[in-house]
């Protein structure tokens, strides 16, 4: 990263307020986590950069994986996240993750989630790429996330929490020691300017702030992934890993070659109930290219998609979901339905043209599935995570599903004892990026660091990423600078570890070094100094708690 030449000064805190525990995000993980600390008992203060329950989770079509299935086991779940994980799973995460996955459907379900129910009237089971059986519940057909945001989001306003929606997280206030004691919050105001700012001091922050698929131009994250959770920790000191690791979701609907932004997901579940993908011709892609065919692990299908894009010049295939009939098309998946009819395909009556898209970051803020980070009172849940469950490429409908089980476990170490606390110093003024480069950082990222990249590109994405301007140290600091900010942060990170790894292993693909190598069986792990530089390290793939990583 370019070194900082200017910084901007945080808007004055007008206003102090004391809480245990402030919970930034309100996707499943940032919810539950404010759920079950406000039944622990805790004070909790909820901070939402948009309207709540407004996180990627609402978007989330597919569902939760849990082993539910009366021919389906713990040790099989655990070995299908472990091979789509690509020998970059943490063993130990990985099998809590799957233990205690169904306890976190039964709970959401008390909460009062209707999932979609099956013939005995138990939740339907559905299978996604990757998985060995059918182990996916899921909502309203395609609409798995919304329910699961409604009953998170009802159960959090009947215990009366406090939530600061429309207001954004600008720093974490440290004491002198470096600890974690409180939040500079601002509320942003329709023009995104930051207002109103103030300290919410507490014993505890906790992030779940989601991913950072917005380092791309086209996306299926909605558009608050912008990684400003992830460069907020890293500015509090914590390391960072697998940043590299971003998974490309197969079958995004393709609306043209200039498409920006958030795009329309066609779930994996469509391929789940037997579509296809085929070519131009109408001739199948996948068979061949793995054993699973169209629901290999989605690296797999993304990286064959991408290979024949290249080889033939097309700009797209298509997902061929005619030979499942109309009528179960529509009842099966009617938001889907909806979103294609809206840009002029009909999923039920013709193949709709699909590509990959970034969908979902593996990396995170290095913490353990409790939510630890290496900072004293700074704690990480959810997609803003980089936990060792989902390794290399994250196995389908993993995500609410470690978002829940991180954040329940996450609340009862808080429930059960509340970091030190302790008085914050001031607050330094932030390097910011200027918010007009946004547009070219995302552009830069989806030509370098796509499905498949090399040295070359990822060579010139660093190059320009290290001469993208700072703002002018008398340039108020605003949620678009903010965002812009931490997207190049994140840039800048994924630029390093992809170049560093000369290997293609999972999500990160290199055409110069096709092979996965055993010596990088390793995650890279970085930090920023203040200066901004990175530093980056190698660390063994093994509990986080054992390798003395986390606090
Ligand atoms: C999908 O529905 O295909 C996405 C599910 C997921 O990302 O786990």
């Amino acid at each position: 990263m370019s070194t900082v030449v200017a910084a901007v000064p945080l808007p004055a805190a007008g206003w102090v307020r004391r809480t245990d525990v402030v919970v930034v995000g309100s996707g499943a993980a940032g919810l539950m986590t404010a759920v079950a600390l406000a039944d622990a008992g805790r004070r909790v203060t909820l901070v939402t950069k948009g309207a709540l329950g407004a996180g990627s989770t609402a978007w989330a079509q597919g569902g939760l994986a849990a082993v539910l299935g009366s021919d389906d086991d713990a040790d099989l779940h655990v070995a299908d996240t472990l091979v789509a994980g690509a020998g970059l799973c943490d063993e130990d995460a990985v099998r809590t993750l799957v233990e205690e996955a169904p306890a976190a459907v039964a709970l959401l379900q008390e909460l009062g989630a209707r999932l979609d129910p099956g013939p005995d009237g138990r939740p339907a089971l559905t299978r996604e790429g990757g998985h060995s059986r059918d182990r996916i519940v899921h909502a309203g057909g395609d609409a798995s996330g919304a329910e699961v945001t409604r009953t998170l989001s009802g159960a959090l306003r009947t215990r009366g929490v406090e939530v600061l929606e429309h207001t954004a997280a600008l720093e974490a206030l440290r004491t002198a020691d470096g600890a974690v004691a409180g939040l500079r919050v601002a509320r942003v105001d329709g023009g995104g300017a930051l207002v109103d700012a103030g300290d919410l001091l507490a014993r505890a922050v906790v992030l779940a702030t989601g991913g950072y698929g917005h380092v791309y131009a086209a996306t299926s994250a909605p558009a608050g992934a912008t990684g400003d959770g992830l460069a907020l920790a890293l500015r509090a000191g914590v390391e960072v890993a697998d940043v590299e690791m971003v998974q490309f979701h197969p079958t995004v609907l393709w609306t043209g070659p200039g498409a920006t932004g958030q795009q329309v997901l066609v779930s994996e579940a469509v391929r789940g109930e037997g579509a296809v993908l085929v070519d131009g011709s109408g001739r199948r892609i996948m068979p061949g290219a793995h054993p699973l065919a169209d629901l290999a692990p989605r690296d797999v299908v993304s990286a064959t998609i991408a290979a024949h894009l290249r080889a033939t010049g097309a700009e797209h295939v298509w997902l061929d979901a005619t030979t499942l009939g109309a009528d179960f098309v529509a009842r099966r998946f009617p938001g889907i339905v909806r979103a294609c009819r809206a840009a002029g395909f009909d999923l039920t009556r013709e193949p709709v043209p699909v590509a990959p898209a970034a969908h979902y970051t593996c990396g995170g803020v290095l913490a353990d599935l409790d939510g630890r980070t290496s900072v004293e009172g700074l704690f990480a849940v959810g997609e803003v995570a980089c936990t060792g469950v989902h390794g290399a490429n994250r196995l389908a409908s993993n995500s609410i599903t470690e978002g829940l089980v991180a954040a329940r476990r996450c609340a009862a170490l808080l429930a059960a004892d509340l970091p030190g606390g302790g008085e914050p110093v001031e607050a330094g003024p932030v390097a910011a990026i200027e918010p007009t480069r946004r547009a070219a950082i995302a552009a830069a990222t989806s030509r370098n660091a796509g499905v498949v990249r090399d040295a070359d590109g990822l060579t010139r994405l660093a190059a320009g990423l290290a001469v993208v301007p700072w703002c002018p140290a008398d340039r108020p600091l605003d949620l678009a600078a903010l965002e812009t900010t931490a997207l190049h942060t994140v840039a800048t990170l994924l630029a390093t570890a992809a170049l560093a790894r000369t290997e293609s292993r999972g999500a990160h693909r290199r055409s110069d070094a096709p092979g996965t190598r055993p010596e990088w069986e390793v995650r890279l792990v970085h930090r920023i100094d203040r200066t901004g530089h990175v530093h980056t390290r190698r660390q063994p793939v093994r509990s986080l708690v054992a390798a003395g990583s986390v606090a």
